[in-house]
């Protein structure tokens, strides 16, 4: 069986608490996108679960995602291959605040519930995968949607109007734990406007949406970094992006385009310093 897993962009994020728990409350508001990962499961003579990918670099054992995924589904619905082999060719960038791992765990997900027939209802899938990772959840269910909670309270929202999507991921990578302890609630000087943006997906408004997309780390990287992603979102906006951010926990920065021309223009510009540029579009459900 082979299934997609897409990408994800935050168009707003907002961290609004620390919990007892060491997790935090989020609002934000997430987006798929057509980028995605390829993921190809197959019945296994041997036992257990075994996963290889095109990229040397990640885990292909028991830490990746899709194989923890894999574990918590065989457990929580007694049914799944005694053998399963996980193929995964992934092109969404990894450690990008894109959700590439969550993604794939949560196709993982979706696939073997399909396999096997056991029937789990979308929200059970979302709450297995809450266990494997905070962003799981909202992959089970994809589109647009609003995450808040750890990010497993989800309201789905209208589509992101069509347009084009330049992705660039800097070479830096900064811990996600490492920038939430960055974070420091009670000063967060400026936050998302979450309700201006629904109101513009509403009215199917793009420019009303990427005028206000915000992400709260952004005011929190050590500010080297901070001045490589506000070169990168100045190069997208001189070729005429509506709006451009970082996406999650970085380092992924995306502008919104309406035009084909100037998202082509960015990504040309962009590609003579970074290796990671994309260009891709919403993916939404129909
Ligand atoms: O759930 P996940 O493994 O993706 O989270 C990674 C880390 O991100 C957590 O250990 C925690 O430090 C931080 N996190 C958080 N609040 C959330 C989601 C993640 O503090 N809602």
């Amino acid at each position: 069986m082979e299934i997609s897993a897409h990408g994800k962009l935050n168009l707003t994020l907002d961290v609004l608490r620390r919990r007892e728990d060491g997790y935090h409350d989020l609002r934000m508001i997430m987006q798929s996108v057509e980028l995605c990962d390829t993921i190809t499961l197959q019945p296994a003579a041997e036992s257990g679960i075994q996963v290889t990918t095109n990229l040397s670099f990640l885990p292909a054992d028991g830490r990746n995602l899709a194989a923890i995924a894999a574990e918590r589904f065989r457990s929580a619905a007694g049914k799944g291959p005694e053998g399963l082999a996980i193929q995964i060719y992934k092109r969404i960038p990894v450690c990008a605040g894109m959700g590439g791992g969550s993604s794939d765990a949560a196709a993982v997900l979706r696939a073997l519930n399909e396999l096997t027939g056991a029937g789990l209802s979308p929200e059970e899938l979302a709450r297995l995968g809450q266990s494997v990772g905070s962003d799981v959840p909202y992959c089970v269910l994809g589109g647009t949607a609003l995450a808040e909670g750890r990010g497993e309270v989800l309201t789905p929202l209208p589509p992101l109007p069509d347009c084009r999507i330049v992705l660039c991921k800097p070479r830096f990578s900064i811990s996600t734990p490492e920038l939430f302890s960055r974070i420091c609630c009670g000063k967060i000087r400026c936050r998302p406007d979450t309700a201006g943006v629904i109101a513009a997906l509403e009215a199917g408004d793009l420019t009303g949406v990427a005028r206000r997309l915000y992400n709260v780390f952004e005011d929190v990287l050590p500010v080297r970094l901070a001045g490589e992603i506000t070169a990168i979102k100045q190069t997208m906006q001189g070729c005429g992006a509506l709006g451009a951010a970082m996406s999650g926990t970085g380092p992924t920065v995306f502008g919104l385009f309406a035009r084909e021309r100037g998202a082509e223009q960015a990504a040309e510009l962009l590609r003579r310093t970074y290796s990671e540029v994309f260009l891709t579009r919403p993916y939404n459900l129909v």
